[in-house]
């Protein structure tokens, strides 16, 4: 199968090409490399992915519509997983115009590329950011969804939304995977693990929220990108389904694994929740377990484990 992953050289998107490679798809990565972190993690990632004879990378932004129409035209993908997008939940705040450019109208560009040239199954990377201050716990694929709380919730909702639009007109299997908070290997430095571990190597101060009294249903990116797979294999027509954990952990326990493991302390400041954050994450993964067979193996401890172990190796 051929597959294109955007966001290839990003945490989660160099994971899953790997994945896919790995079992002898035909993988090609789109990412543009951008400054939002630094972009030498995309290139050591990138470098990783080079290593397999069936993965190649293309440097394309997907705001560029006559590109990304142009690739979809030489390349002739099976499916798309869809995972490039700017990702902050915070800085999305500054710059709203910024996240609807790339999260919303570059996923269009997109399906209009998958429709042009008939891509069987189009996967589109979500977030649990989509539920809000949902009072439905945990959460559950039926909420309405209708209160994003930042930009980059309403960018990602919208586009959800707008692929069933493009199922219906033009027959686009469209599975949204919403992510609940993912760690792990090649881990984003923006989050809080890698947050964490650069406090306590770095000595860095790093804002502790509510008292640590947060808490998120952090997902081992492994268990991502088995659902993420599940879902490249089987167009569903159009369905929303999450991929979290199913079993939250409280903020100040997750950063006590951290130090645990490091034999040091974090340098935290305390400091309210920020108006884009949710004190609390928790998905219901009934549906996921149903339509794609997925089944969370790693534990909190396991994972923060191996991410402390590939952190260590890595910096
Ligand atoms: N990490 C999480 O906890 C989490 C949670 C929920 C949803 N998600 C979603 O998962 C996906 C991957 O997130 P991640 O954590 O790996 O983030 P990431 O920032 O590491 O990866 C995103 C990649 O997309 C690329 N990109 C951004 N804008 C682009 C553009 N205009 N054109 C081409 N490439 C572009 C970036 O360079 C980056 O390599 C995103 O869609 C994100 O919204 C992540």
């Amino acid at each position: 199968m051929k597959v294109l992953v955007t966001g290839a050289a990003g945490f989660i998107g160099s994971n899953l090409a790997q994945k896919l490679a790995r079992r002898g798809d035909d993988v090609i990565g789109l990412d543009n490399f951008n400054d939002y972190y630094n972009p030498a993690k995309k290139r050591a990632n990138e470098k990783r992915l080079n290593q397999f004879p069936n993965f190649r990378m293309i440097e394309a932004d997907i705001r560029d519509r006559p590109r990304m129409i142009h690739i979809f035209e030489e390349e002739r993908f099976d499916a798309v997983a869809h995972l490039a997008a700017m990702a902050g939940v915070r800085p999305a705040v500054e710059a709203p115009d910024f996240y609807v450019e790339v999260d919303y109208i570059g996923t269009q560009h997109l399906m209009d590329a998958a429709r042009f040239t008939e891509v069987s199954n189009f996967v589109f990377a979500s977030t649990s950011s989509v539920y809000g201050d949902t009072k439905h716990i945990p959460f559950v694929e039926t909420d309405p969804c209708d209160r994003p709380l930042q930009p980059y919730a309403a960018a990602k909702r919208a586009a959800e939304i707008l692929g069933y639009t493009y199922h219906y007109l033009y027959n686009l299997n469209f599975t949204v995977i919403r992510f609940f908070t993912v760690y792990g290997p090649n881990g984003r430095p923006d989050m809080m693990a890698y947050l964490v571990a650069d406090s306590i190597t770095k000595g860095k101060q790093i804002p502790i929220y509510n008292g640590g009294e947060m808490y998120r249903d952090w997902t081992f990116v492994e268990d991502i990108t088995n659902g993420a797979m599940a879902a490249i294999d089987r167009p569903l027509g159009y369905e929303i389904i999450n991929l979290g954990r199913g079993e939250p952990t409280r903020l100040k326990e997750f950063v006590g694994l951290i130090e645990d493991l490091a034999g040091q302390k974090a340098n935290l400041v305390d400091k309210p929740k920020p108006a884009a954050d949710v004190v609390s994450t928790y998905a219901d993964i009934s549906k996921a377990v149903e339509l794609l067979g997925y089944a969370p193996k790693v534990s909190v401890s396991d994972g923060v484990e191996a991410f402390w172990k590939w952190y260590v190796e890595n910096n």
